[in-house]
């Protein structure tokens, strides 16, 4: 087994819907687990649902069910989704399990242990969207500041955790550990906010009882937010299977959208912290993806479903987009006309012209086997290029760079063929010349394949079937499957196929 590493989608609410800022995360998240299983890493890939908290009380009850009815119905909502995008999760965590309550109880009772927890009264505003108190100057216009929502004045005797303990402990851990929040600005506002100084928060609700008791006093349930930031020790093994927890905690990345950056890079490495656990080597916050520039909800009736898309783009087109045409880090607009021009200009033009060209004019030129290919052909560099800018892109999680590294190959293959014309060759009867040239591309092709499977792994294995290639691009291990002639390819059997990316009528 490789070397472990294990990356994280928050876990979603069950009163919505998936859409597409949820598959958002889960994308990127599959993209990066598939690229380190290729360099050989013991992969844990974790998604999952967060199934307690009033919120989703209430939309149970709103429809006469039972909020585990309700949560059992739209969890595999979200597997469904996530089997229809091709989402390759190692696990799937529901905090209604009860391996996940277990952990939760385990957890809580080390940090009450501890003396960071004790029962105090509280008064303040609650936004129920949210599951999250504000104080009146946080308002926006009277309202909750993300949904613009009314908030409800809540009073409660609670148990509170001291989050004011781990002021200092926490600029010391990011003054030591400078990339452990990204991008840059997200560090900075975490920053900015911890030195603004933390207040203890209420972590148990008596007013509820869709929760995890607290184990020290079961008329108790433990607050919403700190019973699902645990899941992603809970599905690692704490308190329930030390080995596996040995092996694959600290995580290496929680990937999370930016709104949910406070509770990730301040209450749970406080809680963590609290129970003398281990901190998450990253946590990485993107942005929103806006619809008409505003950011997508249930309550706004703006929100778009994958399935939406998948039937005109199918699941490569839809992850495509998603990772090479929004920038992983900033909000961005989500345009369905944007996401055409973009299909019809990389994936059926760039990439799907290139894949049928090739295998066409292999097919007919060199009686549908691969040529050799030669040790130092015109694209060796701009192979080697692509793979390490590639690379580097998936270090920065800037997918979107790293893609246009790769397609930069693409559209150097490209001209190659229109420069050098093997139709040309091969009407002239320079059959070595035109061999050449189609075998290069016919390595080019097999390392895109290689290359492009994280992000689009439908159409790189079924490219890597029609070069007659053994096994799957899954079974490659990198960097030696990237190099220029990796694989002896000579004399592969060659399939024509049809379009890989039929075009996109735009109406
Ligand atoms: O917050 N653009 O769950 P949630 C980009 N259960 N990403 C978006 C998005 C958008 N418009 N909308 C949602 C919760 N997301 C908690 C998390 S974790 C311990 C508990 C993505 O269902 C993004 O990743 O509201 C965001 O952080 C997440 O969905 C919120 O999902
Ligand atoms: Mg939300």
């Amino acid at each position: 087994m490789g070397r472990p590493f294990y990356v994280t989608t928050p876990i979603y609410y069950v009163n919505d819907a998936p859409h597409i800022g949820h598959a958002y995360t889960t994308v990127a998240a599959d993209a990066l687990a598939r690229w380190r299983r290729l360099w050989g890493d013991d992969v844990l890939f974790l998604t999952g649902t967060d199934e307690h908290g009033l919120k989703v009380q209430r939309a149970a009850e709103e429809r006469g069910v039972h909020p585990q009815e309700w949560a059992d119905q739209t969890s595999e909502r979200f597997r469904e989704a996530w089997r229809e995008l091709d989402i390759t999760n190692d696990d799937y965590i529901r905090t209604t399990e009860p391996r996940h309550r277990a952990s939760v109880q385990a957890f809580l009772q080390a940090v009450y242990d501890n003396g960071y927890i004790a029962l105090d009264t509280y008064e303040g505003l609650y936004c129920v969207a949210c599951e999250a108190y504000y104080t009146e100057d946080e308002l926006v216009d009277g309202s909750c500041p993300i949904h613009g929502r009314p908030v409800e004045h809540v009073t409660e005797e609670n148990y509170f955790f001291r989050l004011s303990r781990f002021e200092q402990p926490l600029l010391d851990h990011y003054e030591s550990h400078p990339d452990a929040v990204q991008p840059e600005g997200k560090r900075n506002e975490v920053l900015g906010f911890i030195r603004q100084g933390l207040r203890d928060f209420s972590m148990s609700r008596t007013s509820i009882s869709w929760g995890i008791p607290l184990p020290w006093d079961p008329t108790h349930v433990t607050y919403v937010w700190y019973d699902a930031l645990i899941n992603y020790i809970a599905a690692a093994g704490f308190g329930t299977d030390d080995e596996r927890f040995a092996q694959y905690w600290p995580a290496d990345y929680h990937l999370i959208g930016k709104d949910i950056l406070r509770f990730h890079a301040v209450y749970w490495p406080a809680m963590l912290m609290a129970a003398g656990v281990e901190l998450p080597r990253h946590v990485f916050a993107h942005g929103y993806l806006l619809v008409g520039g505003e950011k997508m909800s249930k309550t706004r009736l703006n929100q778009i479903a994958p399935a939406d898309l998948l039937a005109d783009f199918g699941s490569d087109g839809f992850r495509y987009h998603f990772m090479a045409d929004q920038r992983f880090g900033p909000d961005g607009d989500f345009s369905y006309e944007a996401m055409v021009a973009r299909y019809n200009a990389d994936l059926a033009n760039n990439f799907g012209n290139l894949a049928s060209r090739v295998l066409n004019m292999a097919t007919s030129y060199c009686g549908a086997v691969t040529p050799e290919a030669r040790e130092n052909g015109p694209l060796v560099d701009a192979t080697r290029l692509a793979f390490s800018g590639l690379g580097d892109g998936y270090a920065r999680l800037d997918f979107a760079g790293g893609l246009a590294e790769l397609w930069q190959l693409i559209k150097e293959a490209n001209a190659y063929i229109e420069a050098r014309e093997p139709w040309r060759l091969h009407k002239v009867g320079d059959r070595t010349a035109a061999e050449a040239v189609l075998g290069d591309c016919l390595e080019v092709l097999r390392v895109i394949a290689l290359l492009a499977s994280p992000v689009i792994p439908r159409a790189a294995g079924e490219l890597w079937r029609r070069l007659g290639l053994p096994g799957t691009p899954e079974d490659q291990r990198l960097p030696d499957a990237a190099a220029w002639g990796a694989v002896a390819t000579a004399g592969a059997p060659l399939e024509k196929g049809s379009a890989l990316f039929p075009r996109i009528d735009a109406t």
